[in-house]
């Protein structure tokens, strides 16, 4: 048990460590109770540190023997680790411990999963596992020997030798013990190969449960157009013989990057046609790069506290979403960034939880994996990229590389490779890594004799601890279309770094129309007051395919602001204008698809409050179902016809073109269901032959409140794979109209299936009750109820997962003076839960404060 009161840890107090570890060697003997750890490590001592005790982490470890030199010592041991005096030269660490895996219910350090052995050691995991200067600025090279019966037995780096119950594995890269990783049991392997560019043979396996081999060639052909396009794109190659993945059921996050061994949720790299959507097929996709990127963005180049965390996450996440961008449509993976942005990382920096790309200061860093850090950190690489230019960037990205390579590095390192590769001065931009909160900017337009001119004005809302805020560099894309349409000055970028500042355009024959904040080129909230035809004529017009999706965005959000608040009915003129850019065939579908979404109930709730107004989640679902209605009766007579052309004829694909069909094919069927109770849907449901299309017709279903036959033959047909039961749970929910949400989140937490300690299905179960909008927030508190009941019974077993979805709670100070007090009273009963575990502790008290 760690100690009751949190310390609070400051990025201004980094000391360094004061020895360097030279080698690693752990001998890991597994047994599921007593699983005995032998570690041998040379520590020397560093002249560049300041004076300070040897101290190592350890926690939740049994010490049998500890030895330096040979000789036995006896440290001082706390809950956190242990001092030892040691010598004042060079020396060799001895010790040996015993840990039991299979009581390991926080998925942190070594535990097991199915009768598997698996570790996870990102950020401070490694401290469970053995005692050791637990920081990624101490970076060693790690042998390690596993001992089991276990037929399979993995760790980083190469494999060294192997025999009979044993195996042993040589990482000849040194890295920080974060990215250490072990994983043991009865595997199976899908096996690849790959060929470097200078003509290294790498052997790729993905280990997987028996049973599951064959969801893994999608898996192994995303890693390798991932390892070409590192090659074609960053200049970045393999370093290791071997890169193994594998897939575990029990696991807090989607995926980790250990050196040369991955280790994935298998909901993130499992796949095939009949059990998975596009959207699962793109995500794997997506991650899959993301953890084959921090080879050389994280494990190469590591951070040297976990304050400089986004170094490598906000690096990470853009290159994975460049990677998207390639192998897609950029346009339409740009319109999902801004949605997912919006919608997981606003929220954040607009309420109790903001904090900087770069947190100041943290109890539990684990609270701070968040939206903020990784994708936001992704939209500051953007910018950066945008301001300099795309030669300059790979420029910098090269020196950062040839610098950096195998050094634990800053912010203040990243910042200063491109100032020197570009000769800039960033010190301003380098706001974006130190405040928090999400800008607003306003504009105003002028024209006169032939001139145009546009006025920004930029200022930053306080967040905690943060009252005043400077201006920041805001990298403005803009363009200009004459009132034909045609685009008469295209795309510029506009540098603002004033709170207040003007840019000129001359020699225009006609008063232009602006389209601003092209591909959404900085995370602000533009605050414009322009004219519906303005943005009409943007949707019609707009050579930007973000700031057409844009425009449509803006027009419905003053629509369903109309609706909630005076009771106005749906915008005839915006859906007009969309309908055109609907039927348009020559765009791509799965673009029309998006703009068929419209914006979701927690958005138009934010955007309430942004204007002044008190959310209610009753009436933003009334406008929600009427404005759908209303597109559905207006639009009667072309959904067949977009139906016809969103059918696929060919084997599925899970590709782009035929992703985006199926997409625009949803949408159709959504709002068809409207207007014939579900039959086309009943239809769908019957003939599926892949997942997408199998779960789509049967969230029409749920929708409808038609869905019992079809969830019993949905649940007989696929009871035995977990990954689509997750599905079958969350989807009943999530579908599911507000009055029945928390029932059936109760009803559903009684099934035998809910099986509550693994985290993918609390979060289908208790995630999908918080993001059903009004559902969550019905009206007499009991959704806020139940899902605090499941909050505290979870953080018994899992603080990590139960910390995470804490922050459904993060936007209450929005709403009404009751529906604050409700919420307000689940935070204090989860606060006041003796043995409350700090990472809870934290995010609650933060949500209170
Ligand atoms: N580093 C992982 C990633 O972003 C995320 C992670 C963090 C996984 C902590 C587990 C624990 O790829
Ligand atoms: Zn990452």
């Amino acid at each position: 048990m760690k100690d009751a009161s949190p310390q609070t840890i400051h990025l201004a107090d980094y000391t360094p460590f004061g020895w360097t570890v030279r080698d690693v060697h752990l001998t890991v003997k597994l047994s599921p109770r007593a699983t005995r750890v032998v570690a041998r490590i040379h520590f020397a001592p560093r002249g560049d540190a300041p004076a300070q005790d040897f101290f190592l982490h350890g926690e939740e470890l049994t010490l049998l023997r500890a030895a330096i030199d040979g000789a036995e010592v006896t440290p001082e041991i706390t809950p956190q680790g242990l001092t030892c005096p040691v010598p004042d030269g060079p020396f060799l660490w001895e010790s040996e411990v015993e840990i039991a895996p299979a009581d390991n219910t926080a998925l942190e350090g070594l535990y097991m999963s199915n009768g598997m052995y698996c570790t996870q050691c990102e950020a401070e995991g490694f401290r469970k596992i053995t005692y050791y200067p637990d920081r990624p600025d101490v970076m060693a090279t790690f042998t390690v020997r596993i001992e089991g019966d276990e037929p399979v037995k993995l760790s980083n780096g190469n494999p060294a030798d192997s025999g009979a119950g044993w195996a042993e594995w040589h990482d000849p890269w040194p890295k920080p013990a974060y990215l250490f990783a072990l994983v043991a049991g009865d595997l199976r392997n899908h096996p690849g190969s790959f060929t470097t560019k200078s003509g290294k043979e790498v052997e790729l396996n993905i280990w997987v449960r028996p049973g599951d081999e064959g969801k893994c060639a999608f898996g192994m052909e995303a890693l390798k157009k991932s390892m070409t396009w590192d090659e074609e794109v960053y200049g970045r190659e393999y370093d290791l013989d071997i890169f193994n993945v594998v897939a575990v059921d029990d696991f807090n996050m989607g995926a980790m990057e250990n050196k040369g061994l991955n280790i994935f949720n298998s909901s993130c790299v499992l796949a095939s046609p009949e059990t998975s959507t596009d959207a699962n097929f793109e995500r794997i996709e997506a991650i899959i790069a993301h953890e084959y990127f921090h080879n050389w963005t994280g494990n190469r180049i590591t951070c040297r506290d976990w304050f400089q965390l986004c170094l490598k996450e906000g690096l990470t996440v853009y290159r994975d979403s460049q990677f998207t961008s390639d192998m897609r449509s950029a346009e339409v993976k740009r319109i999902s960034d801004v949605i997912a942005l919006r919608a997981r990382q606003f929220p954040e920096d607009q309420g109790p939880l903001a904090h900087p790309v770069r947190p100041e200061s943290f109890q539990e860093i684990n609270n701070f994996y968040t939206a903020t850090v990784y994708e936001k950190g992704a939209e500051v690489i953007g910018m950066l990229k945008r301001l300099v230019g795309d030669e300059e960037y790979y420029k910098a990205l090269d020196l950062y590389f040839e610098r950096h390579d195998g050094d634990a590095a800053t912010i203040e390192d990243w910042i200063r490779v491109f100032e020197d590769a570009t000769g800039r001065d960033l010190s301003q931009f380098k706001r974006w890594y130190s405040q928090a909160g999400t800008p607003r900017l306003s504009v105003s337009e002028d024209f006169s004799e032939g001139t145009y001119t546009l006025t920004f004005r930029q200022t930053t809302p306080p967040t905690p601890g943060q009252p005043d805020k400077a201006p920041q560099v805001l990298p403005i894309a803009v363009g200009l279309l004459n009132p034909n349409g045609h685009e008469v000055v295209p795309t510029t970028v506009l540098e603002m770094t004033e709170a207040e500042q003007s840019f000129t355009f001359e020699g225009l024959s006609a008063k232009p129309v602006p389209s601003i904040l092209r591909g959404f080129s900085a995370p602000v909230v533009l605050e414009r007051d322009s004219a519906p035809e303005e943005r009409a004529f943007l949707l019609a017009h707009d050579t930007d395919a973000f700031n057409r999706w844009e425009s449509s965005r803006d027009l419905a959000r003053d629509c369903l602001v109309a609706m909630v608040t005076e009771g106005a009915a749906p915008d005839t003129a915006w859906l007009d204008g969309l309908e055109r850019v609907i039927r348009d065939d020559t765009l791509d579908p799965a673009f029309r698809a998006l703009m068929m979404g419209g914006p979701t109930q927690s958005e138009t709730a934010q955007v309430l409050h942004e204007r002044g107004h008190v959310p209610d989640p009753d009436a933003i679902w009334d406008a929600h179902e009427s404005l759908r209605q209303a597109m559905a009766e207006r639009w009667q007579d072309l959904l067949p016809a977009l139906a016809e052309e969103a059918r696929v004829t060919e084997a599925y694909r899970p590709d782009a073109a035929q992703s985006g069909k199926r997409a625009l094919g949803s949408a159709v069927l959504a709002l068809q269901t409207r207007l014939d109770g579900g039959k086309a849907a009943e239809a769908q449901f019957a003939s599926a032959d892949n997942m997408t299309l199998q779960l789509s017709a049967l969230a029409c279903l749920v929708q409808a409140g038609r869905d019992e036959a079809a969830l019993r033959a949905f649940h007989d047909q696929w009871q035995d794979d977990r990954l689509v039961m997750d599905k079958w749970f969350a989807l009943q929910i999530a579908a599911t109209t507000p009055d029945k949400a928390p029932e059936r989140t109760a009803a559903l937490t009684e099934h035998p299936a809910f099986d509550w300690t693994n985290p993918n299905r609390f979060r289908s179960v208790l995630g999908a009750l918080a993001m059903h909008h009004t559902g969550f927030h019905a009206k007499d508190g009991r959704g806020y109820k139940l899902l605090a009941d499941w909050l505290i019974k979870l953080d018994a077993k899992n603080p990590q997962t139960t910390a995470r979805m804490c922050s459904a709670f993060q936007t209450w100070k929005r709403y009404d003076a009751d529906r604050q007090a409700l919420m307000k009273a689940q935070l204090e009963r989860i606060a006041a839960r003796p043995g409350l575990s700090p990472d809870t502790g934290e995010m609650v008290s933060r949500l209170l404060s």
